[in-house]
């Protein structure tokens, strides 16, 4: 990824942007697309967006170093453009932040992006309101499986029953 030439984004970024965090892992947060900070540090969200991020994680209990961090796209667009989005036409994110939609065998949740409420502050509720759906579910699909219940202990035989042994 680092060396790819496959599109134009490789001729105006300083690096690629691949991601950071343990692989596998079990939860991911994937972004638009590296911003002038990241194409310059080649980490994704190294700027005020992932100050708030953190913040979002600490609120399900994870540091950066259990989650994987990544972007739609691996190399920041010149322009700031739109990348195609995760999940083609579920609806505006306005309607679908914090749902989740399985896809594969994947739970997705698409949630507003930091930055969006770094410029809308009443959006921040609704990201921590998403994130704490996000522990609820983690909570309920990593809790270790209940024990099974044991087993109803063998009825006494019968006088009848025991009459057959002999
Ligand atoms: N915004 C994104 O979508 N990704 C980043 O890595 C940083 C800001």
């Amino acid at each position: 990824m680092l060396a790819c030439s496959r599109c134009g984004l490789h001729a105006t970024r300083t690096q690629a942007v691949p991601g950071t965090g343990p692989c596998p892992a079990d939860v991911m947060v994937v972004g638009e697309a590296p911003g002038f900070n990241e194409d310059v540090q080649g980490k994704p969200f190294v700027g005020a967006a992932g100050k708030l991020l953190d913040k979002l994680l600490e609120r399900i209990g994870r540091g950066r170093d259990t989650v994987y961090i990544t972007n739609v796209l691996k190399c920041r667009p010149p322009q700031n453009r739109d990348p195609m989005r995760m999940l083609p036409g579920v609806g505006s994110i306005s309607r679908v932040h914090g749902q989740i939609f399985m896809r594969g065998g994947v739970a997705f949740m698409p949630v507003y992006h930091p930055a969006a409420a770094l410029h809308n502050g009443s959006l921040v509720r609704d990201l921590e309101q998403d994130f704490d759906r996000v522990r609820g579910y983690l909570d309920e699909v990593l809790k270790p499986p209940e024990p099974e219940p044991l087993a109803e202990p063998d009825p006494e035989p019968s006088a009848e029953q025991l009459s057959l042994l002999n």
